[in-house]
């Protein structure tokens, strides 16, 4: 296998499955998982839905920042970040210091699937117009910053399998246009 980095940083849209993959990874690879959502709110002493209401989405993304900065030097670690922190300008960096990126790609429809399941994310509260617009604006920041790997109708395993092919492959580094 080629050398693992040290970190594999997962981003996507909300209900990709971040950090379902980001657990069966950490596992399979005996990395940590960080979750910066769960770390956010541990810090916080409060659930994200409460900061947004009580603070706003600007304090949440101020949190936010200073999560990814506080992780941004762990080893041996799988973060799974929040839908929106590729997003946030003052993330940039962290997001292109040329760790190991896998853009969860997940459609629209699936995404509202699978949050349904889980009813705290006041981003998807919002109208279907207004979540349509933040899914159509984030999608270009995903695919630029991460190597892309389709989830609709896949299990976080079989994803998490391709993402370990994936850091196997010899061609890891390089942009898809130049490995045909
Ligand atoms: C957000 C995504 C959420 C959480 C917050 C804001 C976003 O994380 O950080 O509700 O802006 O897309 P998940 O992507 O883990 O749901």
């Amino acid at each position: 296998m080629k050398t693992l980095p040290e970190r594999i940083i997962l981003i996507g849209f909300m209900g990709s499955g971040k950090s379902s993959v980001g657990r069966i990874l950490a596992d399979r690879l005996g990395y940590e998982l960080v979750d910066t959502d769960a770390l956010l709110e541990e810090r916080a002493g409060a659930p994200i839905a409460e900061i947004f209401r009580a603070q706003g989405e600007p304090a949440f993304r101020a949190l936010e920042s200073e999560v990814l900065r506080a992780v941004a030097d762990r080893r041996r670690s799988v973060i799974a970040t929040g839908g929106g922190a590729p997003a946030h300008p003052p993330n940039r960096d962290f997001f292109t210091r040329g760790d190991a990126i896998f853009h969860l790609r997940v459609s629209l429809e699936t995404a509202r699937e699978r949050a349904g399941e889980k009813a705290d994310r006041p981003l998807l509260a919002q109208d279907p117009e207004a979540v349509r617009r933040l899914y159509q604006g984030r999608q270009p920041v995903y695919e630029e910053l991460g190597q892309s790997v389709d989830t609709d109708g896949r299990t976080p395993a079989a994803v998490a399998a391709e993402i370990m092919r994936l850091l196997r492959s010899p061609r890891r580094n390089l942009l898809p246009e130049e490995s045909g």
